[in-house]
C-alpha cells in the first residue's frame, strides 16, 4: 500500500488533486496500472515544461546568420562522382543503416491509421507510402549489392496498426530479418492550468512525445547497441511523409565523409516565404533548424544580396548522422515545445470531453534541435522536383495531389515505375 500513499503525495504535491480522487474511484487492476503510471511519470519536468509554456519565445538576442549549403546541381562531374565513391564505400561494406520515422498519425491528412499506411494514388493501383520507402531502399541494395538494416520508429499508439499493415504486405517484399520496428516515448498532456487529462480507460492521457525522441528511444530500445555490434558508422533518419525521399544518396553521404562532419542535411529551395518548413540557419555559431511555427514573419521574409531568401534552406527530414553523434545525442536532452491542442479527455463525472477548440498542450522535442550540439553540420541543397513531395494535408499544398503529381513526373522522367 506504501506505493499508493507514495502516488497520492506526488499528485498532491504537483496539484493534482483530480487524479487522487480518480485514484479513489478505481480498484484492482486499474487503480494498480494507474498507480504504476503516476511512478514513471516525470511530474517535475511536467510542471516545468507547462510553466514554460506561459512564456514568450526568445530568438532576438541571438546571433542568427544564414546557413552555408553546397548545392548539388552545380558540383562539376568530377567532384560528384569523387564524392559519391566516398559514399558508396561506406554503403557497400554493409556500414550503413536506415531509420524511419513514422510515430505520426495522418490527422492533418484526415487518414486514420499509421501515415506510412495511407495509400497514394500513383500510377492506377496506387502505392502506400511505406511500399514507395521499400522500393526506395530495395533500389539502393540491389545497386551496392547489400541489404541495409531498416528500422521503423512507431508510437505506442500505431505500433500493433503498423506491424500488423507491415506483416498483411509481408514488408513489401523487404528482407524480414533486417527490418526492426521500435516504438518512441509518450508524454502527458496538461490542460491550461496544469492540470494532467484523464483518457478513456481512467489512465493519465499520453500522447508522443515528439520525433527528437527517435535518438533516446533508438538507444532504450537496444537498436543503437545492436547497430554497432552490426557495425554501423553511419545513420540515415528520415520521414514516412515525403514520397521522394532518398533514403541512400551516396552524394550526401559522401559530403559529409569529404567535410569531416558528423552531421549532413539535404534541403531544398523554400518555394515561399511562408512554406510550412523548418528553416536552417546558423544561431551562436551553431547549425540550427527554426521551425516554421516559430519562425518570426521578418525572418521568413528577409532576402538577400541576391534577392533570395535568407533564410530559405528547407529542412526536409533527410538527415544522416554518424553512429556516434547518434550516441551523443541520445544521452543529452533536448528541448520540448508545446503545441496548444484539441485533446479529449474525462471529466470527474466520468464523461468523455471533445473539445471544439484548443484545451492543452503537448510537448514535443524535434529531431533537429540536436543540429546544435554540434558546430557543423553539412547541408546539401537537392531539388524540390527530385527530393521533396511531402503528404500532409488532405487538399490543397503539400497534399496527396501534389504528391502524385511530384511523384509521376519524376519517374516519368527517370524511369517507369511498375
Ligand atoms: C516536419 C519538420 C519540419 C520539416 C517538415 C518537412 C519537425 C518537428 N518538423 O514538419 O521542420 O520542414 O517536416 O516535411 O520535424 N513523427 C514521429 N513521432 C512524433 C511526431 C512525428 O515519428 O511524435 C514523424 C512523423 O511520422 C513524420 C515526421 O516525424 O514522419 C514529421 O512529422 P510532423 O510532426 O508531421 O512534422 P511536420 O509538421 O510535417
Amino acid at each position: 500500500m506504501d506505493k499508493t500513499k507514495d502516488a497520492i503525495e506526488i499528485l498532491k504535491t504537483y496539484n493534482q488533486d483530480h487524479i487522487i480522487r480518480l485514484l479513489d474511484n478505481l480498484e484492482g487492476e486499474k487503480k494498480q496500472e494507474l498507480i504504476d503510471q503516476i511512478m514513471r511519470i516525470d511530474f517535475n519536468q511536467i510542471h516545468e515544461l507547462y510553466e514554460n509554456t506561459k512564456k514568450e519565445i526568445e530568438i532576438k538576442e541571438n546571433k542568427i546568420e544564414a546557413i552555408k549549403y553546397v548545392d548539388k546541381s552545380k558540383l562539376t562531374k568530377e567532384e560528384k562522382e569523387n564524392l559519391d565513391k566516398l559514399g558508396e564505400d561506406v554503403i557497400k561494406k554493409g556500414e550503413y543503416a536506415v531509420v524511419t520515422m513514422a510515430g505520426g498519425q495522418g490527422t492533418r491528412l484526415g487518414h486514420t491509421g499509421p501515415k506510412g499506411t495511407f495509400k497514394l494514388d500513383v500510377y492506377g493501383k496506387g502505392k502506400y507510402l511505406f511500399e514507395i520507402l521499400t522500393e526506395n531502399l530495395k533500389e539502393a541494395n540491389k545497386k551496392y549489392g547489400v541489404n541495409i538494416f531498416w528500422y521503423i520508429m512507431t508510437s505506442k499508439e500505431n505500433n500493433e496498426e503498423t506491424v500488423n499493415f507491415l506483416e498483411k504486405h509481408k514488408y513489401f517484399g523487404y528482407p524480414k530479418e533486417k527490418v526492426k520496428i521500435f516504438t518512441q516515448s509518450e508524454l502527458p498532456l496538461v490542460d491550461t492550468n496544469g492540470k494532467l487529462l484523464i483518457d478513456k480507460n481512467y489512465k493519465i492521457k499520453e500522447a508522443s512525445d515528439g520525433n527528437g525522441g527517435t535518438y533516446s528511444s533508438l538507444r532504450a530500445s537496444g537498436c543503437l547497441a545492436e547497430m554497432k555490434e552490426n557495425g554501423i558508422k553511419w545513420v540515415f533518419i528520415g520521414s514516412v511523409d515525403n514520397a521522394l525521399l532518398k533514403m541512400v544518396d551516396v552524394t550526401l553521404l559522401g559530403l559529409a565523409i569529404d567535410k569531416n562532419v558528423q552531421i549532413a542535411s539535404k534541403s531544398v529551395v523554400k518555394a515561399n516565404p511562408h512554406e510550412k518548413v523548418g528553416v536552417f540557419c546558423k544561431m551562436n555559431g551553431h547549425p540550427k533548424v527554426i521551425e516554421y511555427t516559430e519562425l518570426p514573419e521578418k525572418m521568413a521574409e528577409e532576402v538577400d544580396e541576391n534577392g533570395e531568401l535568407k533564410f530559405g534552406e528547407s529542412h526536409i527530414m533527410c538527415n544522416l548522422y554518424t553512429i556516434d553523434a547518434i550516441e551523443r545525442i541520445s544521452k543529452e536532452p533536448l528541448i520540448y515545445h508545446s503545441a496548444f491542442k484539441k485533446n479529449s479527455y474525462i471529466d470527474e463525472d466520468g464523461k468523455e470531453v471533445i473539445p471544439t477548440k484548443p484545451n492543452s498542450y503537448k510537448f514535443e522535442s524535434f529531431i533537429f534541435d540536436a543540429f546544435e550540439l554540434f558546430d557543423d553540420i553539412a547541408i546539401l541543397r537537392g531539388k524540390r522536383e527530385d527530393d521533396f513531395a511531402p503528404v500532409k494535408n488532405k487538399e490543397g499544398v503539400d497534399s496527396p495531389r501534389t504528391a502524385k503529381e511530384l511523384y509521376e513526373k519524376y519517374w516519368n522522367r527517370n524511369k517507369k515505375a511498375d
